[in-house]
């Protein structure tokens, strides 16, 4: 098996399946021409994420991490009419590719874009006291996940979905020994994840367009 054909393959599912259109094409023509690093979910990975946003119904989502605003995109489009999206930035000049995406995709009336260092916004969110998020995609800095997660649960209610993007990365997370700073902060993520009696959750492999990583999902029990 090699990358070639996980790439064909998630090209055979997109074009059955996925139904990206003309904005969400257009949304990553923008962010490689403005030069934004690749690494952006698949489609059928941010197909994904809408459907889990269709699922909980989401009225507010709460993404950290936005770069272009692809993933963004995706799960917005699976809120609830009347829904909110709250998107975490650091780079001024991604949140603002990100920003013409979503006008673009006519969402900037329910995604609002907030650019800065997350644990600062987070902790500024806390003190305007924050209602709940229904669904939380956490996919920025991955030595700060475990911080994020003790934030997505503050942010949480019975029911809330937490996904974590990148918790696989080749295999390197089973490296105990492994000295990067983004290893070690997947590793904790996951272990104060396993060990939350307030979680239920799972992580999942995958292969694609994207190489070879994974995602973290978990449920928020009471
Ligand atoms: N969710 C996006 C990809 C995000 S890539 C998608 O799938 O389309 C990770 C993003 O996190 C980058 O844009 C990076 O600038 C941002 N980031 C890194 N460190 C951050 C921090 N401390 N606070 C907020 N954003 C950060
Ligand atoms: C990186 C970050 C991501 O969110 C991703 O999906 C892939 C790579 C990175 O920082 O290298
Ligand atoms: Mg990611």
């Amino acid at each position: 098996m090699n990358q070639s054909k996980w790439t064909a393959v998630d090209t055979y599912f997109s074009n059955l399946l996925v139904h990206a259109d003309a904005i969400l094409e257009n949304t990553l023509k923008r962010c490689k021409q403005a030069g934004l690093p690749e690494i952006h979910v698949a489609p059928n990975q941010g197909k994904l994420l809408q459907l889990l946003s269709f699922s909980v119904q989401a009225k507010r989502i709460l993404e950290v991490g936005t770069l272009g605003g692809y993933s963004t995109i995706w799960l917005a489009r699976g809120m609830r009419a009347g829904g909110k999206l709250v998107t975490l930035e650091y780079e001024p000049a991604y949140a603002k590719v990100a920003e013409v995406n979503i006008n673009e995709a006519g969402l900037s009336n329910v995604i609002e874009i907030r650019v800065g260092v997350a644990l600062d916004t987070l902790r500024q969110m806390e003190s305007e006291d924050t209602e709940p998020f229904d669904l939380i995609f956490i996919d920025a800095d991955k030595p700060s996940n475990p911080e994020y997660l003790k934030y997505a649960l503050k942010f949480s209610h019975m029911g809330t979905i937490i996904v974590g993007d990148n918790v696989v990365r080749e295999g390197e997370v089973i490296n105990e020994k492994s000295d990067d700073p983004k290893v070690e902060g997947v590793r904790r993520f996951l272990e104060s994840m396993g060990s939350n009696p307030r979680l239920s959750a799972t992580a999942i492999q995958t292969v694609g367009s994207k190489g070879y990583d994974g995602f973290s999902i978990a449920v928020v029990r009471n």
